[in-house]
């Protein structure tokens, strides 16, 4: 069973890629709905919430565990890989990181996008780590906030997610990047888009797909690993997922029937 917690319902974007590469597997997911969004609060804020969804994890005997959330990653991915050493732990960083590594020789990528919350680009951590691969790389990072809440509210095809994509994306586009980082779980649902208006050349790279590399090798590296089996995926929010069924639809077949229950593992009162 793999162990997946995200803000909210945009964690869906990774579950999809863990459910196409990996379908023998069981999710546990917890969505943060009580506390959502993550991509507007502070460093000390994220750690705590992500330190208290992994010890739950931890007591539901769950070893690995995915961080879909690129703010929760990016805010306290390391926090937490060296707060719980006795388990497995994935963010979205360091596999994209990783794939940049892999493919920009290839590639040719010298100037790199990257886009996300504004907590996720306030942190430079994508920036951080991708220097430190290659010094030279030129880094334009840009906070897309209003791509979440456009996402959900199922605008994906509107005309005014358009243009809130050109106004977002054009200094990216004016700086003629040759590959743009996703950087935030809802962003995949919009690729299309954001291909039409950077250019069927851009390499966009989607941290939920570095992911599943990064995971395909672990599989392969730890075939003994003992990890929690259990017959059906089990999906649980903090509180009320409004738009679980959009982002659903969108990320699934429409037919697939999830089932969640509401559970808070804060011990946090609502008012
Ligand atoms: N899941 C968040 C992320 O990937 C986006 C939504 C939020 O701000 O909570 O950064």
């Amino acid at each position: 069973m793999i162990g997946v917690f995200d803000s909210g319902v945009g964690g869906l974007t990774v579950v999809k890629e863990i459910f196409k590469y990996f379908p023998q597997e069981k999710v546990f997911y917890f969505g943060d709905t009580l506390h959502l969004p993550y991509g507007t609060k502070s460093e000390k804020t994220i750690k705590n919430y992500s330190e208290k969804i992994v010890s739950w994890f931890q007591k539901e005997n769950i070893n690995l565990i995915i961080i879909a959330c690129n703010t929760a990653s990016s805010w306290a991915e390391e926090y937490l890989k060296n707060k719980f050493k006795d388990i497995y732990i994935f963010g979205m960083i360091e596999p994209t990181v990783k794939e940049v590594a892999r493919i920009y020789k290839d590639k040719k990528i010298k100037k790199i996008g990257v886009i996300g919350t504004s907590g996720t680009i306030k942190s430079r951590v994508y920036e951080k780590k991708l220097l430190e691969i290659n010094k030279n790389f030129k880094i334009y990072s840009k906070s897309c906030p209003l791509f979440v809440s456009l996402i959900e509210e199922g605008l994906i095809k509107d005309k005014i997610t358009k243009e809130v994509a050109l106004k977002y994306l054009k200094p990216l586009k004016e700086k003629n990047i040759d590959a743009l980082i996703l950087g935030c779980t809802h962003y995949p649902l919009i690729k299309d888009l954001i291909y039409e208006i950077l250019g069927e050349n851009i390499l966009i790279i989607n941290p939920a797909e570095a992911l599943i590399r990064e995971l395909k090798l672990f599989f392969e590296n730890n075939k003994q690993i003992k990890n929690k089996k259990e017959k059906n995926h089990k999906f649980f929010f903090s509180d009320v997922p409004y738009n679980f069924e959009k982002i659903k639809n969108f990320c699934f077949n429409k037919k697939i029937n999830i089932n969640f229950e509401i559970k808070n593992p804060f011990n946090e009162k609502i008012i």
